[in-house]
């Protein structure tokens, strides 16, 4: 399969790019400003390239291939820490956190998908559990929240849209963990939340459209 992948330099993105090497997978990894992790990688079925979701972009001018199994939208920022309360989120913030975690995704579907249809391939959106407006039961938090809501509801309609080009698309909660959004604070590894992950990908034909399904296969309402 050829698999692309957004902030594949270090923490989950790292993980999905191992993940896939060792079953043999062609990897498009991209990265926003350092290789990290990918560096210390030997496999010449890695392809590396620099890619910042928070621009526009033109993907003819990338080093992609033509046709796209699965894309994974990964890249995303958690925003200020310790000032995203009601008192303290600044407008700033809550468009830079939005023009990342929301309008990337969007962004790079826009670019790639041609070349997902081609494959009649997957995408799949990585959000978050607290941008479920249902599994919020403590308040706060403004930036990160609105923006990985607004990831699940963009990606409903990408699944929605892109259904009759006979593309998958299903948004996903890595589990809480360890990497350096969470200051290594997780209750589950990376290659824990990549193995359950990755098992709901391959079985995203079981999902109902637009989904949000967590690594653990459960699916979320939001
Ligand atoms: N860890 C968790 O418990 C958890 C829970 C729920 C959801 N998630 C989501 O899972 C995804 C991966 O998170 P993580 O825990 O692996 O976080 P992480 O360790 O902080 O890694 C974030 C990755 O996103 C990249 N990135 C940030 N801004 C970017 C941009 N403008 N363009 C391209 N790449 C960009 C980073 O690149 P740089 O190194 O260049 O900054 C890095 O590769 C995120 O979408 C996150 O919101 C994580």
């Amino acid at each position: 399969m050829n698999i692309v992948i957004t902030g594949a330099n270090r923490g989950l993105g790292l993980g999905f790019v191992q993940y896939y090497l060792a079953q043999g997978d062609e990897v498009w990894a991209c990265y926003r400003s350092n290789l990290d992790g990918l560096d210390d990688i030997q496999s010449d079925k890695l392809h590396t390239l620099q890619l910042d979701v928070s621009r526009d972009f033109d993907a003819n001018t990338l080093a992609l291939p033509d046709s796209i199994d699965l894309l994974i939208n990964n890249a995303g920022i958690y925003g200020p820490y310790g000032a995203q309360d009601l008192d303290s989120i600044t407008s700033d913030a809550m468009l830079e956190v939005f023009n990342v975690d929301c309008v990337g995704p969007l962004r790079v579907v826009q670019q790639l998908k041609e070349r997902i249809i081609r494959a009649k391939g997957t995408i799949a959106n990585i959000s978050s559990k607290m941008g479920s407006s249902y599994d919020n039961g403590s308040g706060g938090t403004y930036a990160y929240r609105a923006a990985k809501a607004g990831l699940v509801i963009i990606s409903k309609s990408m699944a929605i849209d892109l259904k009759p080009s006979g593309v998958s698309v299903i948004t996903l909660h890595p589990g809480w963990v360890s990497t350096d959004m969470t200051h290594q604070s997780g209750l589950i590894d990376v290659q824990t939340s990549v193995a359950g992950m990755t098992d709901v990908i391959t079985h995203v034909g079981d999902y109902e459209l637009g989904q949000f399904v967590a690594f653990d296969s459960k699916v979320i309402p939001f």
